[in-house]
């Protein structure tokens, strides 16, 4: 099966080699090499020298951390879909006061709107503890612009500024020091490449101080140990030594594409991607400020059913994704990240039209 969804993306087969080494004690010098080693490799991929976590887990488990560190009382999420939605959800669920702010499917969120919104806070008495941002929300395709909102969150300095990064890093640019980002979190299954099981975040020094303060952090998301335990290059718990080599290698890979053609790469794919859908009559369902490079959710419009050809393309092992929640039958989503090139796409796109042509022959 060829992965074109939103996540889980392709792995290399030589990455898949490397989580094919014998296993290996997690206090041993060797563990401490490797896990030093990506850890100093995600601080150049992320541009940041501060403390990099890492936990063996899906990324909703470092979405819940970085609530339960930060948060003492109040936070503001700003939801435009299901994953912006989620870190609501976790705050709900951690008994935290969560506020969400909403906007339609399709729009992202603008460093003006944010301004407004944590002024307001304070304007009430009830200032944030921080915000949350989903940098690429995978559910509609919409990137916001993390740099000018990251500029606006410098006139808040008692709130901190938690980022969501799962289906952009490594695929867009990220700047986390420059950008003033105080958690940077992703999972590694997305433009990463890798299969999924390692949660990653950078953490400020203003982070780390916060949650000295706050109570209830609980144990395995605890940052305070995390960070201790990193100063002997450890986990506190047992990590998987299979994702961590894969990590580090993966990594180097990267840094041979470079990181610039890289940010390329995905921006000249999701090009592609538009073209050829227009071309269907299929428009971007996102508007037009906040359409990503790394996964595009197509709308319908005024072009053909796109339902039957996934099922097709399903049947020569071609996975698309069909719309998220109440944008199933509405929209569809590409993933082009990770390993993906613009031959594999013009072959995914060759089957998708020959899929769609059967459809009609065939009505
Ligand atoms: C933007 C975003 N955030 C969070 C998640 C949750 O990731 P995980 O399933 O690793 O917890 C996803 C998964 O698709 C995502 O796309």
């Amino acid at each position: 099966m060829k992965l074109f969804i939103p996540g889980p993306t392709q792995v290399a087969p030589e990455i898949l080699q490397e989580m094919a080494r014998p296993a290996i004690g997690h206090r041993t010098e060797e563990c401490a090499r490797v896990w030093k080693e990506c850890r100093s490799g995600l601080r150049q991929l992320m541009g940041t020298q501060e403390e990099i976590l890492m936990i063996t887990g899906p990324a909703s488990a470092m979405m819940e951390a970085s609530i339960r560190n930060t948060v003492a009382t109040r936070s503001l999420h700003l939801v435009c879909g299901a994953f912006s939605k989620r870190w609501f959800d976790i705050a709900s669920a951690c008994g935290k006061e969560a506020h969400a702010l909403e906007v339609p499917l399709g729009q992202g969120f603008q460093g003006a709107q944010v301004r407004e919104a944590l002024q307001s806070g304070i304007d009430k008495g009830e200032p944030f503890d921080a915000i949350t941002l989903v940098h690429n929300e995978t559910s509609t395709g919409v990137t916001s612009p993390l740099e000018e909102v990251g500029a606006v969150l410098r006139e808040f300095p008692d709130t901190l500024f938690l980022v969501d990064t799962v289906s952009s890093m490594a695929g867009m640019e990220v700047q986390v020091d420059a950008w003033g980002i105080d958690v940077c979190l992703f999972g590694i299954q997305k433009a990463m490449a890798l299969p999924a099981g390692l949660a990653i975040a950078s953490v400020s020094a203003a982070v780390l101080e916060r949650a000295e303060s706050v109570p209830n952090r609980g144990w395995f998301l605890d940052f305070i140990k995390l960070r201790d335990r990193n100063l002997k290059e450890q986990s506190p718990t047992t990590p998987s030594t299979a994702h961590l080599y894969a990590l580090a290698a993966q990594l180097k890979r990267i840094f041979q594409e470079g990181l610039e053609a890289r940010w390329e790469r995905h921006a000249a794919m999701a090009q592609q991607t538009r073209e050829w859908a227009r071309g269907h009559g299929w428009g971007p369902f996102p508007e037009e400020p906040f359409l990503s490079n790394t996964v595009s959710c197509l709308a319908r419009g005024e072009g053909p059913d796109f339902a039957p050809a996934l099922e097709i393309l399903k049947s020569q092992g071609l996975l698309v994704s069909n719309g998220y929640g109440e944008l199933k039958g509405k929209t569809f989503r590409i993933g082009h990240m990770g390993e993906h090139t613009s031959t594999d796409l013009e072959d995914l796109f060759r089957h998708f039209d020959n899929a769609l042509e059967a459809k009609v022959t065939e009505a």
